[in-house]
């Protein structure tokens, strides 16, 4: 085991810091929405042909009427947002369209890939995926419903910089982030609500996901939505977070992963400080399947929906200064994991058989609100075969929301070895 104190100040003193210039540019294009009203797709693409190497690609203050996919591959170029890029409502034709993504049977709208590429919006830029028109659909209802899309997915986008946008209402996942290095995302604003009073936070509708994808710096992002704020999943490697403040949401996710049977997955080196997390669920949480392929699907125990068996670990997580106000949504403690994510517990030890060792993670310097009637702080459920190492809680003052009590200092544990910081209460449900 490695010392916690010293990873921490090293890990916030060597955060990036975000210095987007790319040289000024005599390439430049401007893109016209169409004055009838139609796609303005086929305009973006004809800019991307002219300006997209070594240009600048200006969207004026004017919304744009997006009605087709894109793919498009941008190097040393400036794109500025001034405008609201706004997708069409068409379901029909999006779940006719949307391009795979090539993980769980995903699929997105725009695959945007470059390198050196600075997208920025001013703090003004929206993107708006209509989503309202899918959170009222049956399809909302569904996991991963067949080709229903992200809004926007930077695949295989290097050595670039996205600030000072707003999303607005994505139809699925805000953004996926696939096959990527080095990135820099600052200043983002997402905002997924449902526009009717009263229906809350739609589901599947994430801040951001990351996938194969290496040192993604998440600086300043305030997300509102019904589930995952950030969520680093299958080959997250060195991944920062910081400065953020979440809405509603499960606050941030660490997998789900192991899903895919006989891959071999990993996350490691994740920090996240300063973040504040208002109503979430949680705030930090792990989450692999088990180690034998289950769940009750009539695909069988096979993703989208489904699976497990997948191997790897995850390895080095620093969660560091964190302000929560009314977490827990009457249940959840605010730190978890669990190996055994959408297992079929009717199979003996199931919850014990993951190979996918969890090893050195940390919430230090947590306080606030917890709303989970006088429940726990921690539930850590470790996998039989390859129990936990490393797990360290420090310096956490977490009170009732209710009455201020400081809440009871429970943790279960499952097959936790030699917690650190913490004294175990008591074991999981799932064992
Ligand atoms: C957007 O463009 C599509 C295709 O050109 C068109 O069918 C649709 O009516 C347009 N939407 C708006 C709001 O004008
Ligand atoms: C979607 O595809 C189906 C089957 O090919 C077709 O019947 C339908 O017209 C398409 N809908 C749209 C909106 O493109
Ligand atoms: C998911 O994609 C895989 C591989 O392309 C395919 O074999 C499978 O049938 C798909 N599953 C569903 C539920 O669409
Ligand atoms: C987004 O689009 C919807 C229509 O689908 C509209 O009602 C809403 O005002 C737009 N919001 C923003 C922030 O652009
Ligand atoms: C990235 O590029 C590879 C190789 O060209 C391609 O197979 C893959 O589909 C791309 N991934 C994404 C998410 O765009
Ligand atoms: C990580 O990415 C940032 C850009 O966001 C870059 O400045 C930095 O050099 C990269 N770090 C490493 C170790 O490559
Ligand atoms: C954080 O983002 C918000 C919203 O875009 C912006 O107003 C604010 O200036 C940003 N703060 C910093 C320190 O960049
Ligand atoms: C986070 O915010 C603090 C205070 O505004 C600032 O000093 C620090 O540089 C920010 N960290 C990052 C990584 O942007
Ligand atoms: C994920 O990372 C592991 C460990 O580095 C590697 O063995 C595996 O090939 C990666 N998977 C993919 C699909 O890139
Ligand atoms: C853990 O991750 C942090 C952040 O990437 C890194 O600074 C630190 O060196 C890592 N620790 C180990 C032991 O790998
Ligand atoms: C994690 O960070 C440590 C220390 O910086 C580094 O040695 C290791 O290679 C990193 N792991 C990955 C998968 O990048
Ligand atoms: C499987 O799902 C069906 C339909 O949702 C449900 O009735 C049944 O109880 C489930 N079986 C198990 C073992 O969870």
């Amino acid at each position: 085991m490695f010392s916690r104190t010293s990873t921490v100040a090293f890990a916030l003193a060597t955060l990036p810091s975000f210095t987007a210039a790319l040289p000024p540019r005599s390439n430049v294009c401007n893109v016209e929405q169409p004055t009838d009203g139609t796609d303005a797709v086929p305009n973006i693409l004809d800019a991307i042909d002219k300006c997209g190497t070594d240009g600048r690609i200006v969207f004026s203050e004017t919304t744009y009427n997006i009605s087709s996919v894109m793919n498009t591959y941008l190097t040393n170029v400036e794109v500025d947002v001034q405008g609201t890029l706004q997708w069409s409502t068409n379901i029909d034709h999006w779940l006719n369209t949307s391009l795979p993504v090539g993980y769980q049977n995903q699929s997105t709208v725009w695959i945007f890939g470059g390198d050196n590429v600075w997208l920025h919006g001013g703090g003004v830029g929206t993107f708006n995926g209509s989503g309202q028109v899918w959170y009222e659909s049956i399809i909302a209802f569904f996991d991963n419903y067949p080709r229903r899309p992200h809004q926007i997915t930077l695949g295989n986008l290097t050595n670039s910089a996205i600030t000072g946008l707003n999303f607005y209402q994505s139809q699925m996942w805000t953004m996926s982030i696939i096959n990527s290095s080095d990135l820099h995302l600052d200043s983002i604003t997402i905002n997924n609500s449902d526009a009717r009073p009263g229906h809350g936070y739609p589901q599947n509708t994430d801040g951001a996901d990351t996938l194969f994808s290496n040192n993604i710096t998440f600086t300043n992002w305030t997300v509102e939505s019904g589930d995952d704020a950030i969520s680093c999943k299958a080959n997250s490697t060195n991944i920062h977070i910081a400065n953020c403040t979440f809405h509603h949401t499960n606050g941030l996710a660490m997998g789900s992963i192991a899903q895919y049977n006989d891959n071999f997955e990993i996350i490691e080196n994740v920090t996240a400080t300063n973040i504040s997390f208002y109503d979430s669920t949680q705030a930090a949480y792990l989450k692999t399947w088990a180690g034998i392929p289950s769940g009750n699907n009539t695909y069988g125990p096979y993703p989208p929906n489904a699976g497990g068996g997948g191997r790897g670990y995850i390895k080095n997580l620093t969660f560091f200064d964190f302000t929560v106000s009314n977490i827990g949504q009457g249940k959840f403690a605010p730190f978890s994991i669990t190996q055994c994510y959408f297992a079929n517990e009717s199979i003996p030890n199931i919850c014990d058989s993951s190979t996918m060792q969890i090893s050195d993670v940390v919430w230090e310097d947590v306080r606030g609100t917890v709303n989970n009637s006088g429940g726990d702080v921690g539930s850590f459920q470790c996998s039989g075969r390859v129990p936990c190492t490393g797990i360290e809680v420090r310096d956490v003052d977490l009170r009732d929301v209710g009455d201020g009590s400081v809440l009871g200092g429970g943790y279960l544990c499952s097959n936790v070895s030699e917690p650190v910081g913490f004294e175990c209460t008591g074991v999981t449900g799932q064992t």
